[in-house]
């Protein structure tokens, strides 16, 4: 079986290339060489056009990626108000990791209601869920969201992502900001969970981003962003 890249990292930080900036016509040779260029894992982001203005990915990709890429470990990221609808899709697609966002469950505990189709979720019970179809769970904050929305409750995930851009697009300014909240999230983490970057990260900021305790770094415009050749350097630049 699969080793998990989060809860068993072969070496840490993990590098993260998002496959949204990939060429998706030759999605099996930029995902490949990226892997071979030393990259840890493939991250998917997956948007629905209801919590994030984009259209991008669905199980279908994955299950595409699972079956050229067998021993890849695929993680992905749903940017959607409604994950719970999409546990079972991508478990049975190949996917090793999901990690979905707190803001939906948060604006529907307000009242707000983000979609009159939402059925709504409770973050801890769809970590479970996740868990028993075999993948890890990991738990998202956007830049605007305080970290003491998910304190109480990220003990029961294998990971949390704290998102550097607001989410929807590659290629967009890290926000240097959401430092902070990451150094008082790592201090409620056991060594075995990560902390996940995700966002305008390249060589320049990656030494900030690791200082503030991040051991998964996502990026996409700094990796495929530059020809194939040249995507193995940039991988090592992230890393150290
Ligand atoms: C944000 C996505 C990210 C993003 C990263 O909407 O979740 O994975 O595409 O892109 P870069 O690294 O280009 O900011
Ligand atoms: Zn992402």
């Amino acid at each position: 079986m699969l080793r998990n890249a989060f809860t068993n990292p072969p070496r840490l930080p993990l590098i993260a290339p998002s496959i949204l900036s990939a060429d998706f016509g030759r999605l099996e040779e930029d995902c490949r060489g990226v892997l071979e260029g030393g990259a840890d894992l493939l991250h998917i982001d997956v948007m629905d056009g209801h919590f994030v203005p984009n259209l991008t990915m669905g199980p279908a990709i994955v299950s595409s990626l699972r079956r050229a890429l067998p021993k890849a470990f695929l993680d992905v990221h749903v940017m959607v108000t409604d994950p719970q609808q999409y546990v079972r899709p991508f478990a049975d697609a190949g996917a090793n990791h999901l990690t979905f966002h707190i803001e939906p469950a948060l604006d529907r505990r307000a009242g707000a209601g983000l979609s009159p189709l939402s059925q709504g979720y409770d973050p801890v019970r769809l970590a479970e869920e996740v868990r028993k179809s075999g993948m890890t769970a990991g738990l998202a904050l956007n830049p605007g969201t305080p970290a003491s929305t998910v304190l109480d409750v990220v003990a029961e995930f294998d990971l949390v992502l704290v998102m550097s851009v607001n989410p929807g697009f590659s290629g967009q300014a890290f926000i240097p900001e959401v430092l902070h909240k990451t150094r008082a999230i790592r201090a409620r983490l056991r060594p075995n969970q990560r902390l996940q970057m995700d966002g305008g990260i390249g060589p320049d900021n990656a030494p900030a981003v690791r200082e503030a305790g991040c051991d998964v770094l996502v990026a996409a415009s700094a990796v495929f962003g530059v020809p194939a050749a040249e995507r193995a350097s940039v991988i090592l630049e992230i890393r150290s």
